[in-house]
């Protein structure tokens, strides 16, 4: 199975890597209006397939992306130390309404993956722009949100984090919601988790978890000049779940016609993600302050939806 590739930066490189080592599809394009950086990173990728897996891996113009199953969109500018993800947002959007026409002529089939912020907005200006259904254009979202979320309860509880089940939900940026409430560990509420265990989940812990993962892009660009590795692997996760048809239930960014009475906004949710984009969008149980902050969360998104004219 073929995988496009817009956008040489460092995510879709990295994401392109991720896939390589974890052994997803078949072949992996890369396009990037700079040739010669998609033609090193391609090369670059290339040399891990011994390593790892076979995947097929090159370079190429918009009509190597023929048969496509999934294109991830990691083109536009990123974040400055210091600057916002919304700061992004006009210069991202001229460059989607460039490549977006040209991703769904040699791609038409294609599912999108957007992972260029501001995240949902640029997934609902993919959605608009392409006229695909919403379904087919996911945006990476809170999955990185979440990840972090999980990995900051684990440590908490020193339990794996694949034994969390937590999500964060809305914007992936400053309005986003981790939802406690919902949060599970083998099953079990973390409050009850929390007294099994004698580690408390005091107020500090939990202001510790939510700085932990509301600050962590800001943290790791202020030291390395961005992040790849984390949003590398969410791409990888999500595109293997497109490619195996796993309806796995990942907290991607999609556009929705009314949550909580915000209506045509694009934010994440949980989602069972499968062949043809999002199989299914699953109601999480929060309770009121949290369904407030996603009210809140969505209707800051659908203002600078608005400011694009939608
Ligand atoms: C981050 C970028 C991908 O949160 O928005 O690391």
């Amino acid at each position: 199975m073929k995988i496009g590739i817009v956008g040489a930066g460092h995510v879709g490189a990295t994401a392109a890597h991720s896939l390589v080592m974890q052994g997803v599809g078949s072949e992996i394009v890369l396009v990037d209006r700079n040739r010669a950086l998609a033609d090193a990173q391609a090369m670059d990728v290339l040399h891990a397939t011994p390593f790892s897996h076979p995947l097929r891996l090159r370079s190429g113009d918009y009509e190597a992306l023929e048969g496509a199953a999934v294109v991830i969109i990691a083109a536009g500018v990123s974040q400055l130390a210091g600057e916002s993800r919304l700061a992004l947002l006009s210069r991202n959007v001229a460059v989607f309404a460039d490549i977006v026409p040209l991703v769904l002529r040699h791609a038409g089939n294609a599912v999108i993956v957007v992972a260029t912020n501001p995240l949902d907005i640029m997934t609902y200006a993919a959605a608009r722009i392409s006229g695909l259904p919403a379904e087919r254009v996911l945006g990476t979202g809170t999955m990185l949100d979440t990840a972090r979320f999980r990995a900051l309860i684990a440590g908490r509880f020193a339990v794996s984090p694949s034994s969390v089940h937590a999500h964060v939900l809305g914007e992936h940026g400053d309005s986003e919601v981790l939802a406690w409430s919902a949060a599970r560990v083998g099953g079990l509420p973390l409050h009850q988790l929390a007294a099994a265990s004698g580690a408390p989940l005091d107020p500090a812990t939990i202001a510790d978890i939510e700085d932990g993962v509301r600050g962590a892009a800001q943290r790791i660009i202020a030291g390395k000049g961005a992040t790849y590795y984390g949003i590398g692997a969410a791409l990888a996760r999500l595109t293997r779940a497109i490619l195996h048809d796993e309806h796995a239930v990942l907290t991607v960014s999609s556009v929705v016609d009314d949550i909580e009475g915000v209506r045509d906004v694009a934010l994440s949710l949980p989602c069972t993600v499968g062949a043809n984009g999002i199989a299914m969008r699953l109601p999480v149980g929060l309770n009121a302050q949290e369904t407030d902050a996603l009210r809140s969360s969505a209707r800051m998104i659908r203002q600078h939806i608005a400011s694009l004219g939608y």
